[in-house]
């Protein structure tokens, strides 16, 4: 029978051995070289899907805008392309690779804080859609850029709200972040851009978390929001149609196994923002959205006990697999044979921090098994580097059941030419 893996509705044991969708974990190596990647587009796009529906169903107005920087292969944004979804963006790379991707420059959000007066250029000339300005100075550059093409550019002010100190504790970006500005100073910004006639303050963004699992502090950020906007109108007569509230959601996998609903945040959402039904209510997903879309394989390459602890060393390293302090790596065999003692999983890279996952497995293992490495999608192949070996080749498992090369793995000797 077949054995689920809760959460993860494309892996299954049928007779303790891995399948993914309906391709036998082991056959997929045999005549391919670990690690790899393997992105699963069905995935992503239920991902997608999922989350669009879910917010849909208490907010009329929502423009969900895929975080690039989460993952950027080309495969990933064609794929979220067929959705007509945005895209966010922060660099100029950022900027070509949806231009490439097709996306058109309506649906880019362009954030960051400190955009080039290059990249300015590139994005206010081909019309993008939205920048969420992340200082005085560079509106004032936008601005400046929009006279000389004649354009009246829409922007977006990125401001840190007000916070209760326990709540401030609990978040990423706190008081002392780099990105954004403190919201009194913000309301200058708003006030620049109302009385220039080649910007249009449309919106408030908001960034202030990743990896997020609980429904704890929206209520308060929102009725600040809220209020933030209402004295925005009343006070300097700047009406606000647009509420960012940036990405940093834990991926479905992972909100899956909490007390977290999308639903219920869109609730929150139109219970504390008045007149929602007219705001368009922007979302910057990324992790969410891709970080169970990717697994990988990798082989055990050696065995050891030291200090009375059993560790085994995979060929996929933190060079590939980087590790923040959010990532949700999770190995399994691929070929169940059964439990053991508790096993310690490090990469192959000559350094400390080259370990897995800090969560020890408690299955059979020796040399040459193979495991599957869960939630592999975000923040990897995006920050993955150089370090010591190739980086792995890419595969798209599709619909139809095709295994296919999306990138190849890195060229060693070309890396040795390189360095000369
Ligand atoms: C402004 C902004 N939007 C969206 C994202 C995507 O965040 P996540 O992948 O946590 O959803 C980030 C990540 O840093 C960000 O800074």
């Amino acid at each position: 029978m077949d054995q689920l893996i809760e959460n993860y509705p494309y892996l299954s044991y049928r007779n303790k051995k891995l399948y993914i969708r309906e391709q036998l974990a082991e056959a997929i190596v045999k005549d391919k070289t670990t690690p790899m990647f393997i992105f699963l587009p069905t995935r992503f796009l239920n991902n997608i899907d999922f989350f669009e529906k879910a917010l849909q169903k208490n907010l009329p107005n929502i423009f969900m805008s895929y975080a690039i920087k989460a993952n950027y292969l080309g495969r990933v944004l064609s794929i979220a392309k067929t959705r007509d979804i945005g895209i966010e963006v922060m660099s100029l790379f950022e900027m070509k690779l949806a231009e490439r991707a097709g996306y058109s420059w309506g649906k880019v959000i362009f954030n960051g804080p400190a955009k080039t007066a290059e990249e300015l250029q590139y994005a206010i000339s081909k019309g993008v859609g939205y920048i969420n300005v992340d200082s005085l100075d560079e509106l004032k550059l936008i601005a400046k850029i929009a006279e000389t093409e004649q354009k009246i550019q829409p922007i977006t002010i990125r401001i840190h709200p007000q916070f209760k100190d326990e709540t401030e504790k609990r978040l990423l970006i706190r008081k002392n972040s780099k990105l954004g500005v403190d919201f009194t100073r913000g309301l200058k910004f708003f006030r620049f851009a109302r009385d220039n006639q080649n910007l249009d303050p449309v919106g408030v963004h908001v960034h202030v978390g990743t990896n997020l699992t609980s429904h704890d502090f929206y209520d308060e950020l929102l009725s600040f929001l809220n209020k933030y906007i209402i004295d925005l109108e009343k006070k300097d007569n700047i009406v606000i149609k647009q509420i960012n509230l940036g990405g940093g959601l834990a991926s479905k996998s992972t909100l899956d196994n909490k007390e977290f609903s999308l639903e219920k945040l869109g609730k929150q959402i139109a219970m504390n923002i008045e007149g929602v039904k007219d705001k368009l209510i922007i979302f910057e997903p990324g992790r969410y959205l891709i970080e169970d879309s990717f697994v990988a394989l990798t082989k055990i390459l050696r065995t050891k006990k030291t200090w009375g602890r059993k560790w085994a060393f995979t060929d996929i390293g933190a060079n590939s697999l980087i590790p923040m302090r959010y990532s949700h790596y999770k190995a399994l065999p691929v070929n169940d044979k059964g439990k053991d003692q508790y096993c310690n999983l490090g990469g192959p890279l000559c350094l400390p921090v080259d370990v897995i996952s800090n969560e020890a497995v408690n299955f059979k293992l020796e040399e040459e098994d193979i495991l599957i490495i869960l939630n592999c999608g975000a923040y990897t192949l995006s920050m993955s580097e150089q370090f010591g070996y190739p980086r792995p080749a890419v595969y798209e498992l599709n619909k139809e059941e095709e295994l296919k090369l999306i990138k190849p793995a890195d060229n060693l000797e070309k890396m040795v030419e390189e360095a000369f």
